[in-house]
């Protein structure tokens, strides 16, 4: 019959465990920083429409790919895929995929500690009562003081990556699993508060207006471009996030159902913040389009004028450290993995080092803020361009790779052995991975770079 293997790294205790884990990276930073800001920068509800049909028809079908392909190879990213394509006879070439992953995850990681270090920063802003009726502009003083200030990030900075390794290096069980469990929950509470003060400040309909009505004439081939790179980016897809964390699952789970609920949690998520945030925007006459700074200089306002805003404010800030903090574990674990694997380091030694390396490229976000704002490459700022450049090509070419993988490079047999679906559920999921999602890719691809050229 069919080799089952185990990993070297462990598993999950449960089925419940491995959706808290995968739900914990999928939710971070892309659901409450950057899918209100990118949704600002390009127009609101037709861009929110694309992300949509992105999710569900990209998304979730990849999502289920990249579990199957890491539950079967039962190894880091880069080992999977030379192990599953050395047992099919495929080309070893295939496991180049996996570096691609592991390069993303340390890219995507260096700018995301960065962030997360503005939330910590908040963390004790909000605590020190610096929120309390504070009006837009001032809080849009304290986002560019703390911006400004290389030290200052550098030091944020420098407590994240650490934060993130020490988990990482205490290894899936006892690290990663235990950081999920009470901090989703939370995080959702927190957010329907948010929400519900978003409702009482008069601009509610016009926040939702712009969240949920398309006007698709604002709707760029760029905008299609990014909305589908935040799919990938919010989903943790295309670089092996999610394929290493499936590398971790039991064997009797359904890969189906739990990629449909943390696609569903996820979503959820995104559309809170921005449902809490847009509203905010409207009422003080704000910008939607105002960029990267955006959830830090709307929430504060709403803390400032909330009766507990203090506390709220607090714990909404640590909560969404924690959830940045379950995503990043995620985005060095393939690197980790293979170090171990390959190199034969304990899980300490290897965080180390992908800690260190990390936090190396992160310097580049860091000054891009500061002493390099100046410096632009292709009208981009070092931090503009990572963003882009992992965001929007290497995630959705990862992906692409993965799905090509899945179902023209493996055999039915296999798939069919690992997603154990109903004759129309597993049609379904071929179709979308072996056409759909992949011609999506690279149309919007195509799109793009022709009106580049025109331009
Ligand atoms: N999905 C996370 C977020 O939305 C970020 C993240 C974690 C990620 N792991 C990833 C993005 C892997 C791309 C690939 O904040």
């Amino acid at each position: 019959m069919t080799s089952k293997r185990s990993s070297l790294h462990g598993q999950w205790s449960s089925r419940w465990a491995f959706i808290l884990a995968a739900t914990g990276s999928a939710v971070g930073l892309g659901n409450i920083w950057k899918f209100p800001y990118i949704t600002g920068e390009n127009g609101g509800g037709a861009f929110v429409i694309v992300y949509l049909v992105c999710i569900a028809c990209i998304g979730i079908p990849l999502m289920m790919a990249e579990i199957l392909i890491g539950r079967r190879g039962r190894r880091s990213p880069v080992n999977t895929m030379r192990t599953l394509a050395a047992e099919g006879h495929h080309h070893p070439a295939w496991q180049y995929l996996g570096w691609t992953g592991v390069l993303a995850g340390f890219l995507i990681l260096s700018y995301y500690s960065v962030v997360a270090g503005w939330a910590l920063a908040y963390v004790f802003r909000a605590a020190g009562g610096l929120f309390d009726n504070a009006t837009g502009e001032q809080i849009g003083e304290l986002f560019t003081a703390l911006i400004s200030d290389p030290e200052r990030l550098l030091a944020w900075h420098t407590i994240f990556i650490v934060m993130t390794m020490i988990v990482v290096s205490r290894g899936v069980q006892s690290g990663l699993e235990k950081a999920v469990r009470f901090l989703m929950p939370g995080l959702f509470l927190l957010l329907a508060m948010l929400v519900g003060y978003a409702m009482s400040t008069g601009s509610f309909t016009e926040g939702m207006a712009f969240l949920f009505s398309p006007d698709f004439s604002k709707l760029s081939s760029a905008s299609v471009l990014v909305a589908m790179g935040h799919a990938f980016f919010t989903l943790s897809l295309g670089m092996g996030a999610i394929m290493v964390y499936g590398s971790y699952l039991p064997e009797d789970t359904s890969i189906a159902q739990t990629s449909i609920i943390i696609a569903a949690a996820d979503t959820l998520v995104a559309l809170m913040a921005g449902m809490a945030i847009f509203p905010i925007v409207f009422a003080h006459g704000l910008e939607p389009g105002m960029g990267s700074g955006l959830i830090f200089q709307t929430l504060p306002i709403a803390f400032g004028h909330m009766p507990g805003g203090t506390f709220f404010g607090t714990l909404f800030f640590v909560l969404l450290v924690f959830a940045a903090w379950t995503s990043a574990i995620s985005l060095i674990e393939p690197a980790v993995a293979w170090l171990v694997e390959n190199r034969g380091m304990t899980r300490v030694m290897a965080s180390a080092w992908a800690g260190l390396a990390t936090w190396i490229v992160g310097l580049g976000t860091v000054f891009s803020f500061n002493l390099w704002a100046e410096r632009k490459l292709f009208g981009m700022s070092f931090f503009d361009l990572l963003d882009f450049a992992t965001a929007n090509i290497i995630l959705p070419l990862g992906g692409l790779f993965i799905a090509l993988f899945a179902t023209w490079t493996l055999s039915r047999r296999v798939t069919k052995d690992e997603l154990k679906l109903g004759r129309t559920g597993y049609q379904l999921w071929y179709i979308l991975t072996r056409y759909v999602a992949p011609l999506a890719v690279i149309v919007i691809f195509l799109n793009v770079t022709g009106l580049l050229e025109l331009g």
